[in-house]
């Protein structure tokens, strides 16, 4: 495992983009971490302020804020995270509009200084802007992801550990399909030290796990009034960014292009795949209950609804 001559940039210096950045100097990700943002000074002041960390947590790397998509060149891996955040009332696909011309724009800007990036992307309504990177980039399928199940899978990890009593970590636990209220948390492959939950936990008690997961977002939405959460979401896009500059061939829910895996065609949908230095290695097929196949249908539909509404 090493981090020499790995170069991360993470675009939009909002919260997430900021939780990021503080994530990756920490676990140490990459040699080189630049933050950008298009407000002169945010960029700038925040990688400041996170490069004074860096003699607490023993990172020996440098981290630049900047306004300038030339600072990004030759990046191994960029983080989207530009656009705007959801309101209270706001669905993650009231945002779709204005984050697509948003992402539009990242994207010919990392394609031109960074052509052999792995694209991680954040922006909501993640499904949709994946695609919309995905499309505009031109890149091969492996080298444009969406962070969406890491996220939705630790949600549910959480909560299955609070009604368990248990250790967070020793919960495995799968969310699939669409980064919102029709996703697909996995009861029958949940489990604890190897314990399936539903042995475990009551029907009753199961379904309200999974209907929190489903609203975790919204739920702290509600709570923030004035935006959504940024330090979880953070460090899912760098567990992600780590599989990849580290090559790790991590097993992780993320939005990946499907072309006939799970019968599934010409969308982005979380799925578990292999994370490595190729981006998606490989989509982890597995079989699906009849019943969890009609969900993910769901998620399908829903997801397609968001990329008509691209126009791309
Ligand atoms: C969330 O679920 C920000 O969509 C993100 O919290």
């Amino acid at each position: 495992m090493s981090i020499d001559g790995s170069k991360l940039t993470i675009v939009g210096a909002g919260a997430v983009g900021t939780s990021a950045a503080h994530w990756a100097v920490s676990r140490k990700v990459a040699k080189e971490i630049v933050l950008l943002d298009v407000v002169e000074g945010i960029p700038q002041g925040k990688a400041l302020d996170i490069s004074q960390s860096a003699p607490l947590c023993g990172y020996h790397g440098s981290v630049i804020g900047t306004c300038n998509y030339k600072d990004t060149a030759g990046s191994d891996v960029v983080i989207v995270t530009a656009g705007l955040a959801r309101k209270p009332g706001m669905s993650r696909d009231d945002l779709l509009a204005k984050n697509v011309e948003i992402v539009k724009q990242v994207t010919e800007n990392i394609v031109a200084n960074s052509p052999d990036a792995v694209i991680i992307v954040v922006t909501n309504p993640i499904d949709a802007m994946v695609y919309t990177v995905f499309k505009v980039s031109g890149f091969p399928k492996n080298r444009v992801v969406g962070m969406a199940g890491v996220l939705d899978s630790a949600r549910y990890r959480t909560f299955l550990a609070q009604a368990l009593g248990v250790a967070p970590k020793d919960v495995t636990a799968l969310v699939m399909g669409i980064h919102g209220d029709n996703m697909l948390p996995l009861t029958r492959l949940a489990s604890v030290g190897g314990v399936p939950v539903e042995e475990l936990l009551s029907k009753e008690e199961l379904a309200k796990i999974v209907k929190r997961t489903q609203t975790g977002g919204g739920e702290i939405v509600q709570h923030l009034k004035t935006g959504s959460a940024f330090t979880t979401p953070g460090l899912c896009a760098i567990e992600m960014a780590q599989a990849i500059l580290f090559d790790e061939k991590r097993v992780l829910p993320c939005a990946a292009y499907l072309e006939g895996e799970f019968d599934i065609n010409g969308v982005f949908l979380g799925v578990p795949v292999v994370l490595g230095k190729e981006g998606v290695e490989r989509i982890v097929q597995f079989s699906l209950t009849q019943e969890e196949r009609l969900a993910l249908e769901k998620s399908v539909e829903a997801v397609k609804r968001q990329v008509d509404a691209t126009g791309l």
